[in-house]
């Protein structure tokens, strides 16, 4: 450049030079904004072309950690049965055994409860992760979605007892200010008992269909048998569900699976069993305060029942469904062949009267037997005759298996 400004005559050029440096200048101007202008640019690419790097790179590491994941060994779902001490647990493994465990660092041992579920290390069983206890009852099949179909117009013979039932279960859901009014606490729990087949569960299925609580039933003996170790976890989420749902019922079947007095026996299903009892006395206690929920429990033997559960508070109001009498069997008798195709020689009251000591389930065993016969002898009607066949068939069955029973006893 310096060369070809001495190129220029100076004195007399000195026009020409002023104005040719004046373009260079201009020049050297436009070709500086262009390039800042590229700068610019490239400097934005820059940062579009870092954004892109970081976002594949979270994509590779959010592939590793699923590519790790799909590699890792399953792990085995537990129960805490106790905590000996903060870095050691027992627990029982799905399949039955219980184990003395250590647990993960980033466990609080403060979560840990009996009864809380949890996943293992496949290997060394170590304690990984604390489950949520959240669960969904209808998984459980406790609660009935679709109301039964029994009606109180199916029951025979009890029409005292429903009465009290729906006083104790039904007033203090649809009525509640009744009991504000007189002032008194409307009972918690109703407990139904009797001989088996007597209507039992049948009642309890009515009150299902015909109240607009929500429903929630178990069977005593599936909370031991079904669920091994978590009964007591299945019982507070039950009530925990219950009042949730509140108002609702619960009802218990078969109550003296897990309600049969305390003994001394100590084998582990007994503490089992103890602690599903223990959590039912506790939620039985603790609910009154917590929105409405009604109790109906179910028991052939109310004789082993623990005392516990029928102190005050607990199951209050106690009804016996007895066996039925003649007018009893009379009206089962009635409701059972509402839709049989009867002869008139047939009469209810004679076939009540033979069936003295029979309970409900055997009438109703007995008048389909006595359809039976007239099936077979290609007939549309039951007469007289079918039904005391039918009977008797039912009594020698009975004698019978009473018969096979003391033999089997006898060589026990
Ligand atoms: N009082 C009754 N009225 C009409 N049917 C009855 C009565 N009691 C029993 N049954 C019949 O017997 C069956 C079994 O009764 P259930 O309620 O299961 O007896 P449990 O008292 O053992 O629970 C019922 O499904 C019903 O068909
Ligand atoms: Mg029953």
């Amino acid at each position: 450049m310096t060369e070809s400004l001495k190129d220029f005559p100076e004195p007399q050029k000195g026009e020409d030079l002023y104005r040719y440096l004046l373009e260079r200048v201009t020049n050297l101007e436009d070709r500086n904004t262009e390039i800042r202008e590229q700068l610019r640019q490239l400097e934005a690419d820059k940062r579009y072309l870092e954004t892109q790097k970081v976002r594949y790179e979270r994509e590779v590491r959010k592939l590793k950690s699923e590519i790790e994941q799909m590699k890792s060994p399953p792990l085995v779902i537990g129960t805490v049965t106790d905590v000996v001490d903060p870095s050691r647990v027992i627990v029982r493994s799905s399949a039955g055994p219980r184990f003395l465990v250590g647990l993960s660092q980033n466990i609080d041992v403060s979560e840990i409860k009996p009864g809380s579920r949890c996943t293992l290390n496949q290997q060394s069983l170590a304690i990984v992760e604390i489950l949520p206890t959240n669960f969904d009852a209808q998984i459980y099949g406790m609660e009935l979605v679709e109301a039964p179909t029994e009606r109180y117009e199916d029951i025979g013979g009890l029409d005292q007892q429903i009465l009290e039932i729906q006083e104790a279960v039904e007033l203090p859901l649809t009525k509640p200010e009744l009991f504000r009014r007189v002032g008194i606490e409307p009972p918690k729990g109703v407990l139904l008992y009797g001989p088996p087949g007597t209507g039992k569960t049948l009642l309890a299925k009515a009150v299902a269909h015909e109240t607009e609580a929500h429903f929630l039933r178990v069977v005593g003996s599936e909370l031991v048998q079904k669920y091994i170790g978590e009964g007591a976890r299945l019982v507070r989420e039950l009530f925990e569900l219950a009042q949730k749902k509140s108002p609702s019922i619960i009802f218990i079947d078969e109550i003296d699976a897990i309600g049969a007095s305390r003994t001394e026996t100590n084998t582990s299903g007994d503490r089992e069993v103890h602690r599903t009892l223990m959590q039912l006395l506790a939620e039985m206690d603790g609910f009154e305060n917590r929105g409405d929920v009604r109790i109906i429990g179910a028991t052939n033997r109310i004789d082993i029942l623990d005392k516990a559960l029928l102190r005050p508070g607990r199951f209050d109001r106690i009804i016996e469904i007895p066996l039925p009498d003649i007018d009893g069997r009379l009206s089962i008798l009635k409701i059972q062949t509402v839709e049989m195709n009867l002869d008139p020689s047939v009469d209810l009251q004679e076939i009540a009267l033979r069936t003295e000591g029979r309970n409900g389930a055997d009438l109703r065993a007995i008048t389909m037997e006595a359809g039976m016969f007239a099936i077979r002898s290609d007939r549309d009607l039951v007469t007289r005759e079918d039904l005391v066949r039918a009977i008797d068939k039912f009594v020698d069955e009975v004698e019978r298996n009473r018969g096979i029973g003391t033999a089997s006893a006898m060589f026990a």
